[in-house]
């Protein structure tokens, strides 16, 4: 069924344990995540970036989310992730989202505030959910490439005031998460600052959202939802499995021709990902 954001992250708080956030772009993988998601009776976040609704349109995108959350039982809630047009963000939500990431991480403090801000007031009159970003994260989103060095990390108390000022109703700092497939592909160190994290849910009064969070290292990932994470985005890892399934496909059947055989085997590979997510993340059986 779909739902308001709100529920699924209220009930998260509450049992502390997160829910994934899987970003989709076409049938395939909307298919593998809420399918997985209903086997493991789990609640889940479908979210879609400004590319994907490049890719796949925003009117057919959302129609086939809400058609797939519409036949299952598991709560499903449609959110926009790292929207950085305004334009967009409303057209979202005139579609039904019920969540919308206004990502200004980029804009020096001020102007992300101010931006954060117009988006919040305008998302609230609607009843809708407004994530915002302090900090930037390294590694590829859309057309945002922020190169090694670049990201910076949240600070704490920066962070706290961020909240306050903005209104935002759930935070993604950047602690050493990190964007794209290349963390995996390339073997790099990945470390979160779980002391920086902590000491952000202590005084961060709002849910907290882990981007980037593809790859890190299980103990990693548990110790964030302890600090106070209750979100966690994934989008890499399904990419990957997604894309390996179709390499050993075609080296052993060159010759298929039948979009259904060809993609088979990518749906199993990204149903794999999400049900494991799933159940480090804690919110197996958590349906309601
Ligand atoms: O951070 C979010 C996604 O991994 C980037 O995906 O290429 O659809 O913007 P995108
Ligand atoms: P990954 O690139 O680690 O999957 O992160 C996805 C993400 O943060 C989407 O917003
Ligand atoms: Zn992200």
């Amino acid at each position: 069924m779909l739902v308001h954001i709100k529920k699924i992250i209220t009930a998260a708080e509450k049992g502390k344990y997160a829910v994934g956030a899987f970003n989709v772009n076409n049938l395939e993988i909307v298919q593998a995540v809420v399918n997985a998601a209903e086997k493991m009776k789990a609640p889940v976040i479908v979210q879609v970036t400004e590319g994907a609704i490049k890719y796949a349109g925003l009117k057919e995108i959302t129609a086939l989310v809400k058609s797939y959350a519409t036949e299952t039982k598991i709560p499903v809630a449609l959110h926009l992730d790292h929207g950085h047009d305004f334009k967009i963000i409303k057209k979202c939500i005139t579609a039904g989202f019920s969540s919308v990431m206004i990502d200004a991480s980029g804009l020096p403090y001020k102007k992300n505030v101010e931006l954060t801000k117009k988006v919040v007031a305008y998302a609230h009159a609607r009843k809708v959910w407004v994530q915002a970003e302090l900090g930037t994260l390294e590694g590829a989103e859309d057309w945002i490439k922020v190169g090694k060095g670049e990201g910076y990390f949240t600070d704490p108390k920066e962070a706290k005031r961020f909240v306050k000022e903005t209104n935002i109703n759930s935070f993604a700092p950047s602690v050493g998460n990190y964007h794209g497939v290349a963390k995996i592909v390339e073997k790099k160190v990945l470390k979160l600052d779980l002391k920086r994290l902590a000491e952000i849910g202590k005084i961060v009064p709002v849910p907290l959202v882990l981007h980037g969070a593809s790859g890190f290292p299980e103990g990693q990932i548990k110790a964030a939802i302890k600090a106070g994470i209750r979100v966690i985005n994934i989008d890499s890892e399904l990419r990957l499995s997604f894309a390996r399934a179709e390499r050993t496909f075609f080296e052993i059947n060159i010759n298929e021709y039948d979009p259904r055989k060809i993609l088979e085997p990518a749906i199993i590979a990204m149903q794999k990902v999400v049900i494991k997510k799933i159940t480090l993340f804690g919110s197996r059986n958590k349906a309601k």
